[in-house]
């Protein structure tokens, strides 16, 4: 959120857990950033974007992604870094190269460990229970010509841009 804010005019970030909101907060909120505990489902307006970053995978997907498309506004679009259950062979191959490259791009990105004075705390985990074909398939039913493309690090990201 504080690197958005510089180049939207209003940035509104959620989570359910209050240890996060106030770890975000304790980072300092930008004048035009707000951080509120709640759910994706108490949300409301529209919004030139929506973002979540593996959020998606804690969540009913078809009611999520229903639910983010009646927070767009035309021409607003869904930017989203997912978790996605392994299943079949695919999976798997890009599961093993991601194995051996993740811990590369870690020492990377970086290199040395994050003893910041702020501690992180931990967020709330949970495992996927959709794969990534079950997720295009629902995604696309929802939001019809979605972009679901595979990323290092165990992830994919989902692009959609509400007709206008
Ligand atoms: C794996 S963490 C990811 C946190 C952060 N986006 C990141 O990438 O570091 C998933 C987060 O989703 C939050 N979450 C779970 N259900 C949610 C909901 N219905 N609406 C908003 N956030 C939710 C959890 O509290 C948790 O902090």
């Amino acid at each position: 959120m504080r690197r958005l804010a510089p180049h939207v005019g209003q940035v509104t970030g959620i989570d359910t857990d209050p240890a996060i909101i106030d770890a975000a907060r304790a980072r300092g909120v930008p004048a035009n950033a707000a951080f509120r505990v709640g759910g994706l489902a108490e949300v409301r307006g529209r919004f030139d974007v929506v973002t979540m970053v593996a959020v998606l995978h804690h969540l009913r997907a078809r009611e999520a992604l229903e639910q983010v498309v009646g927070l767009l506004n035309p021409g607003g679009r869904f930017l989203c870094v997912g978790l996605a259950r392994v299943d079949g062979a695919v999976d798997l191959a890009w599961d093993v190269l991601n194995a051996a490259t993740n811990p590369v791009i870690g020492v990377l990105k970086h290199p040395r460990v994050n003893r910041g004075a702020i501690a992180e705390p931990a967020f709330r985990t949970v495992e996927p229970t959709l794969a990534l074909d079950e997720l295009r398939t629902v995604g696309a039913e929802v939001m019809p010509g979605l972009r679901v493309r595979r990323r290092q690090g165990f992830r994919h990201t989902l692009k959609w841009t509400r007709p206008g």
